[in-house]
């Protein structure tokens, strides 16, 4: 009889390296006792005086199951999965026998395992702690997996955080990429995780807002949330709430549905404007519509976003900037372009000379629009109907700011100022007169500079974009100035 010691259960290295030699070797399953360290029974690993008698070649597909199988909290997997691959061996067809009681076993191991990484992918939740070295954010997760699964799931957390800095600590180990480089190391305890930061309750907000009470279906939603990963889930001491007062927001979003009629039907524009005629009349500031954008349902675009995204600036600014809808970041922040393209916005201005914070900011649509994709919210452009209905917002912002110029960036700008869809190029580099004394300066929107494959024309743009706002600079400058505060617009 051969013994094994097994000392880092889940390791499929070191599984691999005991189970070669036996296999070349020719020593039969039933000839070899796999223990894991700790277990009674002499702890060395046995494999010495073994001559290899034969090369050894598995089909990938096994090699790839049994790498996530080895993870499973079952002591009985490192020998069964000894006596699958001595089988297959011989038998290369194996694995296709689903009847098979040893290929049946497998499978439903591994399915305990895809599932168990399912969960783990969709229930780690980050906290926030402080700046590390290098100045990224750093971040950190406690997450109880049912397997030993840490080292499967590692990389799908590093493909999807990779610009930040996180661990994720288990009762078996410890994932941790710092510096761009993954390692290993020992258990973690859940008092090494915070109680809670700022993303939580942006997350909570999110998770409150996605809530849909009309969808509300609890059997499934426990079979794909089950109880045991609720305390780790900041959203999951919102559910019992959320459920209570489910059927009440189901009665409400009947009385405030608006229609998924045709968005370009006479019906709802009339039904858009009839609804604001009340709020109108108690807007007297941007404070004021930041407020009442929140009970915005004159759109369906409300029913998804997590929240309104309301411009933000100087009241008395010079000049204002349109652009078309918050993206996935905004809508998380509840602030206008700060994501990648109001990145580039930042530097453009930087370059043409003008300060944000001299600036108003705010966008045609105010509800991000968007379609789910697995995990992921992929924008959507807002149709004319669905801009021609925000307008109402928009035009507060401009009756309130009074700016000098407006610059539109992109298409969906335009026509949220204009009320009509000329094309970017036949508007450019000219100023427009608008009605109420403002003058328009078209530009194209950032996302179409970052979405430019090649360098060279992106550049171009870019030079191009800059200029324009430079253009607004020099014509607030030149302009006669309503606000009497000279430093309204520009740095
Ligand atoms: N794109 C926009 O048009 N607006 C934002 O606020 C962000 C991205």
């Amino acid at each position: 009889m051969r013994e094994v010691t097994l000392h880092n259960p889940g390791d499929f290295t070191e599984w691999r390296s005991a189970a070669r030699p036996l296999l070349a070797a020719g020593v039969p399953p039933q000839e070899v006792l796999w223990r894991h360290a700790g277990e009674s029974g002499s702890l060395f690993a046995d494999s010495a005086n073994l001559d290899p008698k034969r090369t050894i070649t598995l089909p990938r597909e096994l090699v790839t199951i049994a790498d996530r199988v080895i993870c499973h909290r079952d002591p009985a997997v490192p020998s069964r999965l000894y006596r699958v691959v001595w089988r297959a061996l011989d038998d290369r067809r194996l694995l296709e026998r689903r009847t098979d009681p040893d290929v049946d076993w497998l499978a439903k191991m591994d399915k305990a395992i895809r599932r168990d990484l399912h969960k783990m992918h969709a229930f780690v939740r980050f906290r926030r702690l402080g700046g590390s070295e290098a100045d990224r954010e750093s971040y950190v997760a406690w997450f109880e997996p049912e397997h030993r699964i840490l080292r499967l799931a590692a990389p799908f957390f590093r493909k999807r955080f990779y610009g930040m800095d996180w661990a994720i600590l288990t009762p078996d180990a410890r994932a941790i990429w710092q510096s761009e480089e993954l390692s290993f190391g020992p258990a973690g305890t859940r008092d090494e995780v915070p109680d809670r930061d700022i993303v939580e309750d942006q997350w909570r907000t999110y998770y409150g807002a996605i809530f849909n009470p009309a969808r509300v279906k609890i059997a499934a939603m426990r079979a794909e949330m089950p109880k045991k990963y609720w305390h780790n889930l900041p959203e999951a001491q919102d559910i019992a709430p959320l459920l209570a007062g489910a059927a009440a927001r189901v009665d409400k979003m009947r009385e405030t549905a608006v229609s998924l009629a045709n968005p370009r039907s006479d019906k709802w524009r009339v039904r858009g404007v009839a609804q604001d005629a009340e709020p109108g009349d108690a807007i007297r500031s941007l404070e004021d519509i930041s407020a009442a954008l929140k009970g915005c349902t004159r759109c369906p675009l409300h029913c998804h976003a997590t929240q309104p995204v309301p411009g933000e600036g100087r009241a008395d600014a010079r000049i204002m900037l349109v652009g078309e809808q918050p993206g996935d970041r905004e809508d998380l922040e509840g602030r206008p372009f700060v994501g990648p393209a109001g990145q580039l916005l930042d530097e453009a201005l930087a370059e043409a000379g003008l300060d944000r914070a001299t600036l108003y900011v705010t966008n045609a649509v105010k509800h991000f629009k968007f379609e789910p994709r697995g995990k992921r919210r992929l924008h959507q452009n807002p149709n004319t109907g669905e801009i021609d209905i925000c307008r109402w917002w928009l035009d507060q912002e401009r009756a309130l700011v009074q700016p000098d110029i407006i610059v539109s960036l992109g298409g969906s700008a335009l026509r949220g100022i204009t009320g009509k869809s000329p094309s970017i190029s036949s508007m450019r580099g000219k100023v427009h007169a608008l009605e109420g004394g403002a003058q328009l300066i078209a530009t194209v929107h950032p996302s179409y500079l970052l979405r430019l494959p090649d360098q060279e024309r992106a550049a171009i743009e870019r030079r191009a974009f800059i200029a324009d706002l430079a253009r607004a600079k020099a014509m607030a400058e030149s302009l006669p100035n309503t606000h009497g505060n000279p430093n309204a617009g520009f740095a």
